[in-house]
């Protein structure tokens, strides 16, 4: 709901259990006043500090009022040049050399419905009573126009921003820098939680401290990266999982990123986020309009549970789109890890026959089924069926797999070219480099200008060629390097600062294709595992495989991460092979596969190597997945424990929105003789409700006050406990 009050001038916009506010003030300024917990009412601005600080410059129209500063002012959209000192929301080169805005409102309106971003991801409102608040800014000397939208998705508990710039002026104006969001906090002491990490080990929470100064961190890579995710926490410093203030954003977006968490000089924080500035530079013609991505904002006063569940709803119902989005996935085998480039169908049926007798429903073909592909130092980027591998091309194979009760899906890697491939040799300058300097390798590949419409129509043609060739009804859409020597022959000199923007709308294009014309095909996002896991992506590829690393124990901490923000139906997760390809560390089979029940579930390994033991608890962890996708998919998922901390074992559990079922997993960390026995505290059940476990009925409030005894187990054992309501 959006409350306008026309006496205070104050615009509120409620969500189920929050509110956010921002006032109009005398000047035309736009203030922000509150976010947090929900508000019957009140002109929060009563908050707001007015004093004569020294050094915080005053607009003009301020007259002798030194208490009035831009410096001091929470602001909702924060101006540049003109006397706010932290961090700009948008920053532009005007034509006379000037770089100021001073924001002032101009309008707003009330719509119904939520705001859509033309060829852009964003939360939509299918089933909510969703509304838009447009609030118009503009900078009068210039003539720039921002429009703030704000989508207000009341039963989700979020709030989306996004920003439309439009150059009402006469003169051509660059953009250097156009922020999603802008949040400013009042003092207090903060912490922020941001999700850092690395290749193979994606999504490490990085929590600290808010000091003065500003903190960001970011992407420069192109895509959102594996090094740090497009999501951002600041929360009370006392905030953990089941109590306090928490503030999370998440940019809808996939490519280069930033993420700046200030602390002021007087103890405020300002949050900004958005497409990161480095080389960003976007010519607005006048009349011209330009799109920022969306952020979506969370707020929760219960902690961090609360909040990333609310995060996963939003995004499992309403940023996940097509067939598959709310639909049990199939349980898939892919061969990567099992055969790497060396397989021909053959090969590839014997893993699926095996498979097929155990339960597993989708035999997917990974890298090198095409080309000269029979390394990563060649084929990318000429997507015809390798006839040596697969004789008569993908029809046949499908056939055979189908014809084991199997689906057939497919990996791709369409953004790349080899230099060794007959795309490159007949078109060196679709891929992306500066002409007169050697290109920048990253796995023997380059990227292709996706810019180019030339570039993007063969892609298009060839994945629909593919996928029209056989009954795939899966792909695995890959990407494996960042982009560097960012420099497109469709592009003239003072608009090459567009590039890495526009690549990110060429892959959005290419993935609303699939969309449109092949809703019935799954996409599993993937970018070397986890390195393009972002909101972004997740529009247009209901899951992601989280990680290369397949290791049951690096997978607890990558899994944990992840859930901060994303659902575990987007989360790819497989049972792989010991010793770990990545790790060379051994698990029980058993415990891989309580690990991978917490995402889509999956195998990556030949199953034809496995001993009949390991075969059969494998045709359990099927049986039983079939049986608890849904608790896992569509529940409230609760982190029990931190694996980043050392700890007896480590917990995680998902519970139904009924509270009627509930699966609790927990791996045992490192043994030692004589051990001690912890208990395990359980969380999200109906306190009232009684539970039944292995035969015995316990207490929704006695297995979360009193716990459970666990079991002793081997080291790295794992145990899985399926509760359900009497
Ligand atoms: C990186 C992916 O993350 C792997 O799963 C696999 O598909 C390889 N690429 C194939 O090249």
């Amino acid at each position: 709901m959006i409350q306008f009050d026309k006496q205070t001038n104050t615009l509120t916009l409620h969500t189920a259990h929050t509110s956010y506010q921002m006032k109009v003030d005398e000047k035309g300024v736009l203030l922000h006043t509150y976010y947090g917990k929900r508000l019957r009412k009140g002109d929060l601005s009563r908050l707001i500090c007015h004093e004569d600080r020294g050094f915080s410059p005053n607009p003009y129209e301020a007259g002798t009022d030194r208490t009035y500063s831009l410096d001091t002012l929470p602001q909702e959209y924060s101006t540049c040049n003109v006397g706010d000192f932290r961090p700009t929301s948008l920053e532009a080169d005007f034509a006379d050399g000037s770089v100021a805005v001073d924001w002032r409102y101009v309008t707003h309106h009330i719509l119904h419905g939520k705001y859509t971003i033309p060829g852009q991801p964003s939360f939509y409102d299918e089933g909510l009573t969703a509304e838009t608040l447009e609030m118009v800014l503009k900078d009068a000397h210039t003539g720039l126009e921002v429009t703030l939208l704000y989508g207000i998705l009341e039963e989700l508990d979020l709030i989306t921003r996004a920003v439309r710039v439009h150059n009402g002026g006469e003169t051509p104006v660059a953009l250097t820098r156009v922020m999603s969001l802008c949040l400013d906090f009042p003092a207090g002491k903060r912490d922020y939680i941001t999700l850092g990490g690395a290749y193979a080990r994606e999504r490490e929470p990085v929590r600290a401290h808010l000091t003065q100064g500003t903190h960001s961190v970011g992407s420069v890579r192109g895509t959102s990266s594996h090094q740090s995710n497009p999501f951002v926490v600041v929360c009370d410093p006392d905030t953990n999982e089941d109590h306090g203030s928490c503030w999370g954003a998440a940019l809808v977006y996939s490519g280069n990123h930033l993420i700046e968490v200030t602390g002021t000089q007087f103890d405020e924080t300002r949050l900004i986020m958005g497409i990161h500035p480095f080389h960003f530079r976007w010519q607005l013609e006048p009349g011209d309009t330009f799109h920022t991505p969306e952020v979506a904002m969370v707020y929760s006063h219960q902690g961090l549970t609360d909040l990333s569940q609310k995060f996963h709803r939003g995004i499992r119902l309403n940023l996940c789109r097509g067939t598959w989005k709310d639909e049990r996935r199939p349980i898939l085998i892919n061969n990567w890890e099992a055969t790497y480039f060396q397989f021909d169908a053959d090969k590839i049926v014997s893993i699926a026959q095996t498979a097929s007798q155990v339960g597993v429903e989708m035999m997917v073909m990974d890298d090198g089924w095409f080309g000269k592909r029979n390394d990563d130092f060649a084929g990318l980027g000429d997507w015809n069926v390798n006839e040596h591998k697969l004789p008569g091309g993908l029809a046949p194979l499908a056939e055979r797999i189908n014809a084991l009760g199997m689906k057939f899906g497919l990996w791709v890697e369409p953004e790349m070219v080899n230099e060794d491939s007959d795309l490159y040799r007949a078109h060196p300058d679709w891929a992306l480099q500066i002409p007169g300097r050697k290109p920048t390798r990253g796995r023997s590949q380059l990227v292709l200008d996706l810019t180019r419409a030339e570039v993007r129509e063969y892609i298009k043609d060839n994945l629909r060629r593919t996928l029209n060739s056989a009954n795939i009804v899966y792909i695995k859409w890959d990407m494996n390097r960042s982009l560097t020597d960012v420099w497109s022959m469709g592009l003239p000199a003072q608009r090459q600062g567009e590039l890495y923007h526009r690549y990110v709308l060429g892959v959005y294009e290419i993935l609303e294709m699939l969309h449109q014309e092949f809703p019935h095909i799954l996409i599993e996002g993937c970018s070397g595992g986890g390195g393009r896991f972002d909101c972004g992506m997740l529009y247009y590829s209901p899951q992601f495989w989280c990680s290369d690393n397949t290791d049951a124990l690096d997978r607890l901490r990558i899994q944990y991460g992840t859930s901060f923000c994303y659902p575990c139906s987007a989360v790819g997760a497989h049972v792989s092979a010991v010793p770990n390809h990545q790790t060379g560390r051994e698990t029980p089979m058993h415990t891989r596969g309580v690990v991978a029940t917490g995402g889509t579930f999956g195998y990556e390994l030949d199953l034809n190597k496995l001993s009949q033991d390991d075969l059969d608890e494998v045709a359990g962890q099927i049986a039983q997945f079939k049986e608890d996708w849904e608790v896992v998919m569509r529940g409230d998922y609760y982190r029990l424990t931190n694996p980043f901390e050392p700890g007896y074992y480590q917990a995680w559990m998902h519970v139904s929105q009924e509270k009627d079922v509930a699966l609790v997993s927990v791996v045992m960390g490192e043994t030692h003789a004589n051990p001690i026995r912890p208990l395990l505290y359980l969380k999200g059940l109906n306190p009232q409700e009684d539970y039944e476990l292995d035969g015995q009925v316990y207490g929704g409030d006695e297995l979360m006050s009193g716990g459970l005894a666990l079991p002793v187990q081997k080291e790295h054992g794992a145990v899985q406990y399926k509760l359900t309501r009497v």
